[in-house]
């Protein structure tokens, strides 16, 4: 290029704004409006160009310039994010009887009158994964996935890659912006996609979901930028505020003129006639549109309402996934299989004819446990249906029995542990199969180990199943209390492992020495223990001395522990075997923290224990969602509908007939400034 010498700092600057802004219109009319008004050719020549004005004055290459949609150098890990406000899902329906309730209940939830016909957004569920993308002084600043709803993981250099979002908005955009929409990856890229790992001996992607999601999990984000993913926006998270009109449906239309894409398949509709309508309308469209999607979502298009409907838990009370039916087909069985799991719980498994139902392809499904077996009545050779909807499971429906082979014979359920020959036996009322084998059996230390590494366990970074494999193979541990005897000159010889990896490792294992002694519980793997009980258990008993003291009767006696894992963990702690691991553990330098009783929260002392309370209207200080929980945190339930049950109704500004109904039932009432010093209080 002939500038390259000519060209001042002035005019490089010019020039890169320049570039940089009709590089940036030509990715909107290619990828948002599907409108190229240039050839690919010229496009290149114009990135080139950006390109060679970055290489000469380096200064220019800012976050925000296009040339940074290549993906950058690769990251170690992913960082994580919190979320200013939680990123929800949705409720699901299924019929149209569904439907007609939530519309229904809304009514009630938002008081509104039964005889008003509700205004709705239609709009595709696109198949793909959520993402937050941050903007403050109008560029992006960062980009999370959703995560637990709170926090998320930073996937910004990943995002950017992704031309049909802006990296920087206009001027009329608000000074910080949250947007939240769906990255998806389109059939047609999808299958390229494909072609190129099939023919490259990598993996192929069970559908575009998986593609989509394995794409914007890359920690080096120059893959990312090679993969075919769009967006919708869907919302804005948080706006500071800002006016983006009084129905989801302008909102959406303001995000267009920001420049965001929106989903061009959104209809604004009347009532619950219009909702269903619409479905039928896609339903019908679906197999032909460029994208895969698992359903519709209603939205109450009045952003009041919206606010005065609320939440449940997790999902808005004001939109509804409506999802499309469960797909049927039929395939043979090849096999049946069974697995064990961690604590000797044996799965059997149908090994298929591959068949693509539902938008995967599908091989293998569990049958669950002997009981389904004989439900089914299911058999090698058979012909079954299998189902499949959205993000379910596949399960077998039925057997074909006509076309059953002439010389097939029932299912035997194994008597013996086909890792370690141990006796496998029945426990619940025969619906648990069980290999006795404990830690003799291969396949259950593998596992058991595995999940006492885990992040929710010790946590202990760097010990995938890969390792405990090899670990284990190599006889270098047997149990878990090995872990913590291993030296960084043993693991040299095992594959992967240099002197700095071995080092690291260590080190990990040494930093997981001090577990909360919940975490420190839930690790054992104690069948049925997840991490609630396994808090509810420390927070009763303190540490291990008195929990394994504990009777049966005396455990029954806790909230959500039944007969069944209350037997488990009297067993568990009774087993020589554990009591050895154990002991060995604590010889071995792990000393979990032992929890002191007399902090342990009483939430029946808590100021609001037993109390309803409503929110209304507006309040400045912070959300609907945060006051919800510092609620709760007190103790309150909080409730969307004034009741005679109601103890006390927070009224911010612009309070609609919930304050009024709660006059005329003579309930408690306080303003925003009462709630704050009860909060503080
Ligand atoms: S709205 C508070 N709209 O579905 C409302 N979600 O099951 C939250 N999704 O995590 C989401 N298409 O990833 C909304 N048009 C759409 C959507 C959509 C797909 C996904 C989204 C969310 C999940 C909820």
């Amino acid at each position: 290029m002939t500038h390259k010498k000519t060209l001042t700092l002035e005019m490089a600057g010019a020039r890169h704004k320049t570039l940089s802004v009709e590089i940036e219109q030509h990715n909107h009319h290619y990828y948002t409006q599907d409108t190229p008004t240039i050839s690919d050719y010229e496009y290149d020549l114009l990135i080139k160009e950006l390109i060679d004005i970055e290489t000469q004055f380096p200064n220019f290459q800012t976050p925000e310039s296009p040339t940074q949609r290549v993906g950058g150098a690769p990251l170690d890990v992913f960082t994580q994010i919190e979320h200013e406000r939680p990123m929800l899902s949705l409720s699901n329906g299924f019929s149209d009887e569904d439907i007609k309730d939530f519309d229904r209940r809304l009514r009630k939830e938002a008081d509104l009158a039964e005889n008003i016909t509700l205004e709705y957004v239609a709009e595709p569920k696109l198949d793909g994964l959520a993402v937050s993308i941050m903007y403050e002084g109008r560029r992006l600043k960062y980009a999370a996935t959703r995560g637990d709803g709170k926090v998320g993981e930073d996937i910004t250099q990943n995002v950017k890659t992704i031309r049909s979002i802006p990296l920087t908005l206009p001027a009329s955009a608000p000074e910080k912006i949250e947007v939240r929409g769906e990255i998806f990856m389109p059939h047609d890229g999808f299958a390229k996609l494909n072609e190129l790992q099939a023919s490259a001996n990598k993996k192929v992607f069970v559908n575009p979901r998986n593609a989509a999601a394995g794409s914007l999990r890359q920690l080096d984000s120059r893959i990312t930028a090679t993969r075919p993913l769009e967006v919708f926006i869907y919302s804005t998270g948080m706006n500071s505020n800002a006016d983006f009109g009084v129905t989801h449906a302008q909102t959406l239309s303001k995000l267009a003129d920001l420049g965001f894409p929106i989903c061009p398949l959104l209809e604004v509709v009347q009532g619950v006639e219009g909702c269903l309508d619409y479905f039928q309308r896609l339903s019908a469209q679906r197999a032909d549109l460029a994208y895969e999607i698992d359903g519709i979502v209603y939205k109450l298009n009045r952003l009041d309402w919206q606010q005065a409907a609320g939440f449940i838990a997790k999902a808005p009370r004001w939109a509804l996934a409506h999802k499309f039916p469960a797909q049927e087909k039929s395939t043979v069985i090849r096999e049946i299989e069974v697995q064990i799991g961690r604590t000797g719980a044996i799965t059997p498994v149908a090994r298929l004819e591959p068949l693509f139902v539902g938008g995967v392809t599908v091989s293998n499904v569990t049958l669950h446990n002997r009981a389904e077996i004989e439900r089914l009545g299911v058999r090698v050779g058979d012909t079954v249906v299998v189902r499949r909807a959205g993000d379910v499971i596949p399960q077998i429906v039925s057997v074909n029995l006509d076309k059953r082979p002439k010389d097939s014979v029932p299912y035997c359920f194994p008597e013996w542990c086909p890792e370690c020959g141990s006796d496998v036996v029945a426990e619940g009322e025969g619906i648990i199969s069980r290999c006795t084998g404990g830690l003799i059996c291969g396949a259950q230390v593998k596992q058991a180990i595995t999940h006492f590494v885990s992040r929710k366990a010790m946590d202990i970074d760097g010990m995938g199943e890969k390792i405990v494999d090899q670990l284990v193979d190599e006889s270098l541990i047997a149990s878990i209390a090995d872990i913590y005897a291993l030296r960084a000159d043993q693991l040299l010889k095992l594959e992967g492992f240099a002197q700095k990896s071995a080092e690291n490792l260590i080190e990990s294992i040494n930093k997981s020495r001090t577990p909360e002694f919940a975490k420190f519980l839930f690790s054992m793997g104690i069948p049925q223990v997840g991490e609630s009980t396994a808090e509810q258990l420390a927070n009763t008993y303190g540490d291990l001395n008195a929990l394994s003291k504990a009777t049966i009767e005396a455990l029954e006696a806790l909230p959500d522990i039944g007969p069944i894992v209350a037997g488990n963990i009297v067993r568990f702690f009774a087993d020589d075997n554990n009591k050895k691991v154990i002991n060995l553990l604590l010889e071995r330098g792990v000393a979990y923290q032992a929890v002191d009783l007399s902090k342990v929260f009483d939430s029946d002392n808590l100021p609001l224990a037993g109390k309803t309370v409503v929110l209304t209207g507006g309040l400045s200080s912070m959300s609907r969602s945060d006051a919800k929980k510092h609620l709760q945190a007190l103790g309150a339930k909080v409730a969307g509908s004034v009741s005679k049950k109601t103890s006390l109704v927070v009224v911010g500004t612009d309070a609609g007939s919930k304050a009024a109904k709660a006059e005329e039932l003579g309930i408690k009432m306080i303003d925003e400034d009462a709630l704050l010093t009860l909060i503080e209080g």
